[in-house]
C-alpha cells in the first residue's frame, strides 16, 4: 500500500482565526496552506461560515488562485453557499451543520431528516464536477441517508472519540472508536468513499489512520496550535509521519 493511500487534508481556517482577532493581514492563510502543501498535505480545507468569523470569500479566491493540491471547500447547506461553490467549483465540497452559537462543528449533519432537500442541494454541485462530502456522526441511518441522496463520500465525525479521550474517558472514547470502525466498514461497503476528521491530534490520530476504508483525514485545530511550538512544516510532516505509521500497522 503506497503511503498516501490516506490522504492528509489540512485545515487552514484557525490561522484566519489569528489573523482575524487584529483584522490585518497576517498571518496569512494562503502562505499556511503553501507551506502545508510543501510539508506534505495532499489537500487544503477551508470552512467559509456564514458569519465568516475565520476564513473569508477572499481567502477562498486566494487558495483557489494559489493552490496546488485540491481544495475542500466545507460550507452550510445554505443558498449563499452553494452560489458561492458553483463560482469556484472547487475539488470538493463538505457540507457541514453550522449553528452560529457553536464554537465548532459540533456535530454531523441531520441527512435522515433532511433527505430531499439535501439531494436537490448537492445535485447542481455534483454536476458541476464537485465531489460532494456529507459530515455526519457515526450513525448507520445517516450514512444510508447520505447514500440515498447521491452523496460520493461521508467524513466521519471524529470529535466525540477525541473529546473522550480528552477527558480520560477510555472505555467510552473505546467505544466510539469501535462505532467509527464499523461505520467505516458499513459506508465502504455501500460504496461510499470514506474520511474522517475533527479534533485530532497525534495522540488519537493513528487508530483512525489505521482504518482501511478511510481514505483522507481533514485535520486543523491542533495542527495550527502545534505550528506556534515547533513551526507549521514540521507539525504537518509529523502528522503524516504518525499516519503513514498506523497505516502500515507500525506501533507509533
Ligand atoms: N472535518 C470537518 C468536516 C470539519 O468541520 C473540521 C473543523 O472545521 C475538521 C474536519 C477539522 O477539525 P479540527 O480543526 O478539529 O482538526
Amino acid at each position: 500500500m503506497s503511503q498516501n493511500d490516506l490522504r492528509l487534508g489540512v485545515n487552514i481556517d484557525h490561522v484566519a482565526t489569528v489573523r482575524n482577532a487584529r483584522g490585518g493581514a497576517y498571518p496569512d492563510p494562503i502562505r499556511a496552506a503553501k507551506l502545508a502543501e510543501e510539508a506534505g498535505a495532499d489537500g487544503i480545507t477551508a470552512h467559509l461560515r456564514e458569519d465568516r468569523r475565520h476564513i473569508t470569500d477572499g481567502d477562498i479566491d486566494g487558495l483557489m488562485a494559489a493552490l496546488t493540491v485540491p481544495l475542500n471547500f466545507e460550507m452550510a447547506a445554505t443558498d449563499e453557499m452553494q452560489k458561492i461553490a458553483l463560482r469556484h467549483k472547487p475539488h470538493a465540497v463538505c457540507i457541514v451543520p453550522e449553528k452560529r452559537e457553536e464554537r465548532t462543528t459540533e456535530g454531523g449533519l441531520e441527512v435522515a431528516r433532511e433527505e430531499n432537500k439535501l439531494a436537490h442541494f448537492i445535485a447542481p454541485l455534483r454536476d458541476a464536477g464537485c465531489r460532494v462530502s456529507i459530515f455526519i456522526a457515526a450513525d448507520p441511518a445517516q450514512i444510508e441517508a447520505a447514500h440515498r441522496i447521491g452523496a460520493e463520500v461521508i467524513e466521519l465525525h471524529t470529535g466525540a472519540y477525541c473529546d473522550h479521550h480528552a477527558e480520560g474517558d477510555f472505555a467510552a472514547r473505546d467505544a466510539e472508536l469501535e462505532r467509527l470502525r464499523d461505520m467505516a466498514t458499513f459506508a465502504h461497503s455501500l460504496g461510499l468513499e470514506v474520511h474522517a476528521g475533527h479534533g485530532l491530534t497525534y495522540e488519537t490520530v493513528a487508530p483512525v489512520a489505521a482504518f482501511p476504508e478511510v481514505v483522507e483525514l481533514n485535520i486543523g485545530h491542533f495542527l495550527i496550535g502545534e505550528a506556534v511550538f515547533r513551526g507549521l512544516t514540521p507539525a504537518v510532516q509529523e502528522m503524516r509521519r504518525l499516519m503513514d505509521a498506523a497505516r502500515r500497522g507500525d506501533v507509533a
